[in-house]
């Protein structure tokens, strides 16, 4: 739907219901691409992120997110649209499902074909406010579940070729809860693939002490997993693609000089590499 207008036909602040903290974590990466956008070279460059922190009245300096935050929340918003992207452009019929969207508008950057469905899940509340600040696109369904739930994959057609993608989520869940959804995932669809940003076990320590991701220390429930192969333990099913480590990613010559240098020393060591932000990219 269109935005509220005020009668001086400016966009008006929409008043946001009282979120819990594992969902106002959904403003963290909202405002991180916003940022992006405002940056003079923009890694993802969301425009409709920044039309929506604008319109969101919401505190969001008390957030304090540090440039390397706002680089990696959008690199990896960016290498997840890819791999979404070639999977739709391979699989017209597809459908799409985003883990814990958020009031991410990966839909809207995607624009998939009118062939296919896409499915944006997230706590009710979230989803809520998402039918509320968000246009309705064809073919674009919000679903209101916790993705730990496992009947809301029955209103997901289960006959096509799927593509989910999960960006800052799986921090949220256990080992166990992470383990049964992808189960869950894999025997609902015909095939597809898999990807999400993934955290090492270091990588899961700093999150719990990095200023940058102090507000959402304490919701953090995912060991970390150091080995990129550990998903096709969980289901035999899943085939790792490939690792993508951001710092070996192109768009890092994008970064501000010291980010720039930073990555650059950093992609000659996997293990210095995986310290950072990851995607990991499996079909099955
Ligand atoms: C850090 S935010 C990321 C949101 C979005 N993917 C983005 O990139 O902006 C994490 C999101 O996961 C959602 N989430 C966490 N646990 C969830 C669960 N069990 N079921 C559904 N959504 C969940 C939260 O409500 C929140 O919107």
């Amino acid at each position: 739907m269109d935005p509220p207008m005020s009668v001086e036909g400016e966009p008006m602040a929409v008043v946001l219901p009282a979120f819990t903290p594992l969902e106002d974590s959904l403003f963290l990466t909202l405002y991180a691409r916003a940022l992006d956008y405002r940056r003079r070279h923009p890694i993802l460059g969301d425009a409709m992120a920044d039309r929506l922190v604008r319109e969101l009245d919401y505190d969001y300096d008390q957030l304090r997110i540090d440039t390397n935050l706002v680089l990696n929340v959008a690199l990896r918003a960016k290498k997840l649209d890819q791999v979404a992207a070639r999977f739709l452009a391979r699989h017209p019929d597809a459908v799409g499902v985003d883990l814990g969207a958020g009031l991410d508008t990966r839909a809207f950057r995607l624009a998939p074909p009118p062939t296919a469905d896409w499915y944006d899940v997230d706590l009710p509340a979230v989803s809520t406010t998402r039918d509320e600040v968000l246009e309705e696109r064809a073919n674009a369904h919000v679903i209101a579940a916790d993705v730990r739930d496992p009947d809301w994959l029955d209103s997901v057609p289960g006959d096509r070729p799927a593509v989910i993608v999960a960006d800052g989520m799986m921090a949220f869940l256990s080992e166990d809860e992470l383990v049964a959804l992808w189960n869950r995932l894999v025997d609902h669809f015909p095939s597809g693939e898999i990807a999400f940003n993934s955290y090492t076990r270091f990588a899961i320590w700093i999150a719990r002490h990095a200023r940058g991701t102090k507000s959402v220390a304490d919701l953090v429930k995912f060991p970390g997993m150091d080995d990129p192969r550990a998903p096709e333990q969980w289901n035999p099913k899943l085939q790792l693609i490939r690792e993508i480590l951001l710092s070996r990613e192109p768009e890092v010559a994008e970064f501000p000089p010291a980010w720039r240098r930073y990555h650059r020393v950093a992609s000659h060591s996997t293990a210095w590499s995986r310290t950072g932000t990851i995607v990991l990219h499996y079909r099955f």
